[in-house]
This record gives C-alpha cells, sequence and structure tokens, in this order.
C-alpha cells in the first residue's frame, strides 16, 4: 500500500562546534528502505551546506513509483518486483503500471494500447528535420535534437499544470519515440522511412519500422519481438538515476515536457550510464578472445588507464544487479531459439564475468555485472546494429522519465531543483587594465 513519507519522533542534533549552535534535524520515513535526514533547515539554522558529490548519499525527492534495495539486489516497480514482471507482464502493461501506479485490468489496458497507437504517426514536417544530419550521425543525436524539436509541434496540449495535457504528452512521447528511434536507423542506412503498423504490438511495430524495406516483405520474427518487449520492462525505470534526475531537474524549471524528455535522452548517451550497453560490445570485440581478458582486466584495475570494465559496477547495486540475472538467462534462451547458441561474443562475456568475480579488486569494490553488460548480445542477435542499443535503452526509459516528471508536476511542493556548491575559486580582487597585467 502506498503511503506519504512521514516525521517520525527520531531526530539528529549536529551542533556547531564554534559557535555552540544546533540544529535539530528531523528523520523522514518512506514505506520502506533508508529513512531520510531533513537537513532543510540546517543553512538557516548554521549556516552551512551539506557536501555530497555524486549526490551518493542525498535523497532529492519522494516518490512512489520504483524502489531498490542494492545490498539485496531487490527492484520494486510500485511494489512489484522485477522478476516477476519479466516473466508475466508486457512493456505495455510495465507502462500502464509506472505511469498510473496499479496494474491494469484487461479493459483498462486494451485502452492504453489503443491511445498509445493513435499518436504512433509522427508529423511530416519533424520528419523532414532528419534530412538535416549526416548520414553518419549518431542516432542518439537524432533522437534527442528530434525529440526537443517535438515541442514546436504540439502548441495547444502543452500545458504542464493541464492533467489532461500531461496525460496527451505521455502517449504522445511514448507512442512516438519507437518512430522517431527507426526513422533515425533508416536516415543513417539511406533508406526509405516505414510508417508505424497499428496492428502490430509495440516491440514488434519498432521492427518492423527498423527493418522492413517497401520493396519486400517483411517476416517478424516473435522470438525477437518478444526479447525486445521483455528487454524495454527491464530498462522501464530505475528510481533517480543520472537521466530521470536530468529529466526532473530541467522539467523543475517549468520547462516544456518535450525538452525534459530529449535533456533525458542526451544525459543517458554517456558511457557511465546508458551508453554503456554500446561500450561493452566495443569492449568484447577489442578483448576478442579469452586469452586476452588478463590483460584488460589489468588494464580496468589500473587508475591511469582510464579504462573500465563496462556494463560492470552501479551506483546503487552492491551485490548484483536483478536485471543482469535475468538478461544473462534470457540470452541463452533467446540464442538458443534463433539457433545461434554458439555465440563467440556471449561466451567472452560470460567468461569475463567469471574471471572478474574471481579477481580481488571486483569483490573487494563489489562490482557485478549491470543491466548494459547481457543486453548488447540480445539486442545483436536480434539484428540491431551497436549504435542504435542507447536508443532501445531510451525508448523503454522515456516510461520512468514520464512518470517521474508527472509525479514532479502533480506535487504541489515542486520546487526547481537547484543544488548550492563549495566554492573553491579565487576570492574577491580587483579588475586589472588590460595595460597593466603581465
Ligand atoms: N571497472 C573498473 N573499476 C571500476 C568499475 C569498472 N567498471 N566501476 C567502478 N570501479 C572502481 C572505481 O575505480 C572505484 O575504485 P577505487 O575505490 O579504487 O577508487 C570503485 O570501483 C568505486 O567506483 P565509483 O566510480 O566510485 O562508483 P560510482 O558509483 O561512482 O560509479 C558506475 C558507478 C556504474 C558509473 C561505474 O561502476 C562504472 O563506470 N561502470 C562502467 C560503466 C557502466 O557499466 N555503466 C552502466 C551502469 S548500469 C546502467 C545505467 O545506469 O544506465
Amino acid at each position: 500500500m502506498e503511503a506519504a513519507a512521514h516525521m517520525t519522533q527520531k531526530t539528529f542534533t549536529v551542533t556547531d562546534p564554534e559557535s555552540g549552535r544546533s540544529s535539530a534535524l528531523p528523520v523522514r520515513s518512506g514505506t520502506i528502505g533508508p529513512a531520510g535526514l531533513d537537513i532543510s533547515a540546517l543553512h538557516k539554522d548554521l549556516g552551512v551546506f551539506t557536501y555530497d558529490p555524486g549526490y551518493a548519499t542525498t535523497a532529492a525527492v519522494e516518490s512512489r513509483i520504483t524502489y531498490i534495495d542494492g545490498d539485496a539486489g531487490v527492484l520494486l516497480h510500485r511494489g512489484y518486483p522485477i522478476e516477476q514482471l519479466a516473466e508475466h507482464s508486457t512493456f505495455m502493461e510495465v507502462a500502464y503500471l509506472l505511469l498510473i501506479g496499479e496494474l491494469p485490468t484487461a479493459k483498462q489496458l486494451e485502452e492504453f494500447i489503443g491511445n498509445i497507437r493513435y499518436h504512433t504517426m509522427i508529423n511530416e514536417w519533424l520528419l523532414r528535420f532528419f534530412n538535416g544530419f549526416h548520414a553518419n550521425a549518431h542516432p542518439m543525436a537524432m533522437v534527442s535534437g528530434v525529440v526537443a524539436s517535438m515541442a514546436a509541434f504540439y502548441h495547444d496540449t502543452m500545458d504542464i499544470h493541464n492533467p489532461r495535457h500531461r496525460e496527451i504528452f505521455a502517449h504522445r512521447i511514448i507512442a512516438k519515440l519507437p518512430t522517431i528511434a527507426a526513422a533515425a536507423h533508416k536516415h543513417s542506412l539511406g533508406q526509405p522511412f516505414i510508417y508505424p503498423q497499428n496492428s502490430l504490438d509495440y516491440a514488434s511495430n519498432l521492427l518492423n519500422m527498423m527493418f522492413a524495406v517497401p520493396c519486400e516483405q517483411y517476416r517478424l520474427d516473435p522470438v525477437a519481438s518478444k526479447a525486445l518487449d521483455l528487454l524495454f520492462v527491464l530498462h522501464a525505470d530505475h528510481e533517480q538515476n543520472a537521466s530521470t534526475s536530468t529529466v526532473r531537474l530541467a522539467g523543475s524549471t517549468g520547462a516544456n515536457p518535450y525538452a525534459a524528455i530529449s535533456a533525458g535522452v542526451s544525459a543517458l548517451w554517456g558511457p557511465a550510464h546508458g551508453g554503456a550497453n554500446e561500450a561493452v560490445l566495443v569492449m568484447l570485440e577489442q578483448i576478442g578472445s579469452v586469452d586476452n581478458i588478463p590483460k584488460y582486466l589489468a588494464m580496468a584495475k589500473d587508475k591511469s588507464s582510464h579504462f573500465r570494465l563496462m556494463g560492470f559496477g552501479h551506483r546503487v547495486y552492491k551485490n548484483f544487479d536483478p536485471r543482469a540475472k535475468i538478461i544473462r538467462e534470457m540470452c541463452h534462451k533467446v540464442l538458443a531459439a534463433l539457433g545461434r547458441s554458439d555465440n563467440p561474443l556471449f561466451e567472452l562475456a560470460l567468461r569475463l564475468e567469471e574471471i572478474a568475480l574471481k579477481d580481488e579488486y571486483f569483490l573487494a569494490r563489489k562490482l557485478y555485472p549491470n543491466v548494459d553488460f547481457y543486453s548488447g548480445v540480445i539486442y545483436s542477435a536480434i539484428g540491431i546494429p551497436r549504435s542504435m542499443f542507447t536508443v532501445m535503452f531510451a525508448i523503454a526509459r522515456t516510461v520512468g522519465w514520464v512518470a517521474n516528471w508527472q509525479e514532479m508536476i502533480a506535487d504541489p511542493g515542486m520546487r526547481i531543483g537547484r543544488p548550492r556548491q563549495l566554492y573553491t575559486g579565487a576570492t574577491r580582487r580587483e579588475y586589472l587594465d588590460i595595460r597593466k597585467r603581465v
């Protein structure tokens, strides 16, 4: 059952050793997970800020959407474990759950899918934007640019304080992201754009738009559609990660939601975040064979090399990433179903995981494979090119971004996000005329 965070009876008192002044900081408790020390009075009481690089110990929001216990490897969406959703649900149902808060009835789900299908086409003018990109533009650059441009098309439904406008935006962006992604892919190939087919399910429609050509019949493989849908379920939301926090921060200014989602796409692209799935494949190809694993592990441990084992480690998971476990199992099944069980990249990834997890460096730092370690193997097996991996992540995570944006905008206590800093620059000095400078 959901409940708002509440103040407990507990307080922590912080005392300034010089002035003797104190600040009593109350403790806020959620439904599960660690409580949060409410430091909002600290600056007023004692004139100091808190310092927390990378926000590693800072909860900046209250949220009812997703819960992670990183030590136990638990991930819950609206209370439902990811393992159960992966086994029984679909991406559209998980999208409804994340956005609305409850699992839908059959009728509600049908209605929701109908709403998404209604919006799958993109305006022809928007389609022309792709012509401004070079054929070798990275699809993430095209997707983030085109998503931001959507704000130019929907002036009459962009009042962020109107719940119906917010709902239309949610349906629109979730429906159009696959169309935009496929258009970016077709642009890279120099092939004609393929229009959405509303008779197809979400994942199949995307595969059709990416791989069909006007001159030939394209046969959709149900194994590929099912695998993609499951990957979307596993990537749909992940609490206050860097891209979701970016969407919240951009949205907290009152910026239009397309701008906020575009900011999220850009933040996701980095190799420390969603860009890792592409980077893992590059790394596996570089490693090439099991014999080279020790050399690359040594590089990953060497702080001067700037090389990291991509797809390993996580800010929150310090035991295992439950999504990685599911995807590893999925790799076996999908590759077998596609008749490609002897996949050398998968074999190499398995050996790399095995060797790294016996290594003291990775054990001591609790570095385990994350969601991105095996996902690229599946994307490759179903024909998705490497440059589109992070785009796939963006399509799925759009649901989480929208759910978080909706939650923030609907919150009457919403404030602009505005972190503070510890200033370490020059102290006050006087302007010197250019002729007197040496
Ligand atoms: N390879 C080698 N060393 C690592 C790695 C890695 N992949 N990840 C962390 N470390 C080391 C790091 O050097 C540090 O060592 P030391 O304590 O000696 O200085 C220690 O482990 C702690 O790392 P951190 O950088 O403080 O951890 P973080 O929480 O700031 O970063 C991370 C988390 C995911 C950015 C990082 O583990 C990483 O860069 N991993 C590789 C990229 C990756 O796979 N990203 C996908 C993340 S999951 C999906 C998503 O969020 O999109």
